[in-house]
């Protein structure tokens, strides 16, 4: 059965309610209440809630989250799958077998499946950039390898991955384009060329540019924007910007969100949360291999404290509720990771930052972010 939100507040706040009073009698918690709700059914019409999904996960073997993400989201993406060294690690060989499972595993729950990422600095092999004599490749070579990649595999699944990030992380923090040995090899081209190979090899795919810091840099957001425009003075196609959205508790700041959605929006094209999650913990270097983290970076290894857990959900249901505002400027809402227990910014240590926890139990942050979508007037879905 489908719960309209306007029905889903109300049973969630009467819900949560009889958890206030019952709270020290019994261990009664809105937790049951909230898993039945699907947040796909929540969020405004047209709009996107996705994951990024890991191997284990597209290819069926974590069944827990597996049935999770079936009955919560409505778009995938690949964590890792389908980036350049996953797909062709060496030269002309290309890898599609788990690639093919993902974007059946999207197709078959009629989800919106999104590829990420086709041109980026990072896990790409170093013979893509590679000349013979052991420095650069030269221009054309490299562009040649640029649009067989990009030609064989926006190609394999035309009509298939709804829109890719076609180039990803281009820009340093001021805005300037980022030394990468894409641009290196082709020059600052080298992000219309990209554009213009995936527009090639399907013209009905969604065409997106993804970097992160744009909320927190207004110079990186002016560069994102420059490059935006510039596209669109080429007469290129791109369809959406998206701001990754790793961020931590009090950082952007919900003005900060609120003016990017404003900005990239003003170039005329959707915007998307690409790669949501909340980051817990301090910034520390990383230990020593074998080396075991200081207590002091890591200080959530037994669990989330109450104030914390409530700061998260608070966090979120302040993002959710920006987002919101702008519903009608953004498409797409996508976390990076299932649960804490399968997020990247674990890296040794234990980090919190999404909206189920280890145990695959939502926490108070699902529900919030639940009640938030719940309450915005039916009106727009
Ligand atoms: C991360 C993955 O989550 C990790 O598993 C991998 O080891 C490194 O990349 N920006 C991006 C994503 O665009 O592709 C990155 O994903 C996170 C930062």
């Amino acid at each position: 059965m489908r719960i309209d939100r306007r029905g889903f507040a109300k049973s969630l706040s009467a819900g949560t309610a009889g958890v206030m009073v019952a709270r020290w009698t019994a261990p009664v918690t809105c937790v049951a209440t909230a898993q039945t709700v699907a947040l796909k059914d929540l969020v405004p019409r047209g709009w996107l809630i996705g994951v990024a999904l890991n191997q284990r996960q597209s290819d069926g073997i974590d069944a827990t989250a597996v049935d999770l993400v079936t009955r919560q989201f409505n778009s995938v993406t690949p964590e890792n799958l389908l980036k350049f060294e996953s797909v062709q690690r060496q030269p002309g060989v290309f890898t599609f077998d788990a690639q093919d499972r993902y974007v059946a595993f999207g197709a078959d729950r009629g989800m919106a499946v999104i590829g990420h990422t086709l041109v980026w600095h990072s896990q790409t092999p170093g013979w893509v950039w590679a000349g013979n004599g052991g420095g650069l490749a030269d221009r054309a070579t490299m562009l040649e390898r640029m649009q067989t990649h990009i030609a064989t595999v926006v190609g394999r699944y035309k009509g298939r991955i709804r829109g890719w990030d076609v180039v990803n992380e281009a820009l340093n923090d001021d805005g300037t384009l980022r030394d990468s040995p894409w641009r290196r090899g082709i020059g600052d081209e080298y992000i219309a060329k990209a554009f213009e190979f995936a527009n090639q090899a399907d013209p009905n795919a969604e065409l997106y540019y993804n970097d992160f810091n744009l909320a927190t840099r207004p110079g990186k957001r002016a560069g994102a924007i420059r490059i935006i425009r510039d596209l669109q003075q080429r007469g290129l196609r791109i369809d959406a910007v998206g701001e990754q959205g790793h961020w931590r508790l009090d950082s952007p700041t919900t003005t900060e969100i609120d003016q990017t959605i404003t900005e990239l929006r003003a170039t005329g094209l959707a915007v998307m949360i690409t790669e949501l999650d909340v980051n817990l913990l301090p910034p520390a270097e990383r230990p020593a291999p074998g080396q075991p983290p200081s207590p002091a970076s890591n200080p959530f290894v037994n669990g989330l404290p109450d104030d914390v857990q409530q700061a998260l959900a608070r966090r979120y249901a302040d993002a959710f509720g920006v987002f919101l505002k702008h519903r009608d400027d953004i498409t797409r809402v996508t976390f990076w990771g299932v649960s804490d227990g399968d997020s990247w910014l674990n890296r040794g240590r234990v980090n919190h930052p999404l909206l189920w926890d280890r145990q695959r139990q939502p926490k108070r942050a699902f529900d919030e972010v639940a009640r938030v979508l719940s309450e915005t007037s039916t009106s727009s879905r």
